[in-house]
């Protein structure tokens, strides 16, 4: 098991938004969180990642225990080193090239020579087929490409998962596509995802496992198939009956 996560609860005030949240990823897996908004999908992604602090839970990952109610600050890093985490609104920085926001990190993060982190960026770019807008400045991409170049800083020192939230909502529609098809080559390639997403037919074609969340909960989990054609719970069934979307 590459990631496990145990009981992970976490409350704003009297706002209970996680109610006790276990997920196991194998290596490899692609896990799609669907669910109604504000049933805490960013906030357990948040959580994973230490951008919030969990008031109990744990996490193992890559057989390393971390209680996420009182993370080190060098388990924090170790694992900020081993997953990457994509954002809806892309957050690049704005006075930044592409090579740039892609290569500083690995610098300043990671200790690589500046020569050795431009290099590697240029490989990343070129994989999502941006290499030639290297020198471009986010105001001067269209979202997608602004996207395409958040997922290429992402997976640029190949990290075991990668936590999408919601990666294409903030799209035009006719640029989903493009970042989904970027997705899609990862899943292909083996690399470990977990995918928050209201892409119906990417939870459906594209990930392996798929977990219903409401109200702070998993309601069920399952094969893709099995949620989407057999979902158990009257409340999965109700959330993919309002969605107009095919799947
Ligand atoms: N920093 C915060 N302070 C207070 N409340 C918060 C904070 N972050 C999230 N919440 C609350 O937690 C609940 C869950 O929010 P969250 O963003 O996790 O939902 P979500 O499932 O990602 O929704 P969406 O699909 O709309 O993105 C909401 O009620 C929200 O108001
Ligand atoms: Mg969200």
């Amino acid at each position: 098991m590459l990631l496990e996560l145990k009981n992970i609860k976490k409350q704003f005030k009297n706002n209970h938004v996680l109610k006790g949240i276990d997920l196991s990823v194998e290596k490899g897996e692609v896990i799609a969180i669907i669910g109604p908004s504000g049933s805490g999908k960013t906030t357990l992604l948040r959580n994973i990642n230490f951008l919030e602090t969990a008031d109990s839970g744990s996490m193992l990952f890559r057989e390393q225990q971390i209680d996420l109610a009182k993370p080190t600050k060098k388990q924090i890093l170790w694992a900020r080193r081993h997953m990457a985490m994509v954002f809806q609104n892309y957050n690049l920085f704005k006075n930044k090239t592409a090579l740039k926001n892609i290569s500083e990190g690995l610098v300043f993060g990671q200790n690589k020579s500046k020569t050795e982190a431009d290099e590697l960026a240029c490989q990343a770019l070129d994989q999502v087929g941006l290499l030639g807008k290297k020198d471009f400045y986010p105001s001067q991409l269209s979202g997608g490409q602004q996207q395409r170049i958040g997922i290429a800083r992402a997976t640029v020192l190949n990290p075991d998962i990668v936590l999408f939230d919601e990666p294409t909502s903030a799209l035009d529609p006719e640029l989903v596509g493009t970042v989904l098809h970027d997705m899609k080559t990862l899943a292909d390639k083996g690399q470990t995802m977990i995918v928050v997403t209201h892409q119906m037919s990417f939870a459906r074609n594209v990930a392996s496992r798929v977990a219903f969340f409401s109200d702070g909960e998993i309601l069920e989990e399952g094969r893709s198939d099995e949620i989407f054609d057999h979902p158990q719970h009257e409340r999965t069934q109700q959330f993919l009956s309002a969605i107009a979307e095919d799947y």
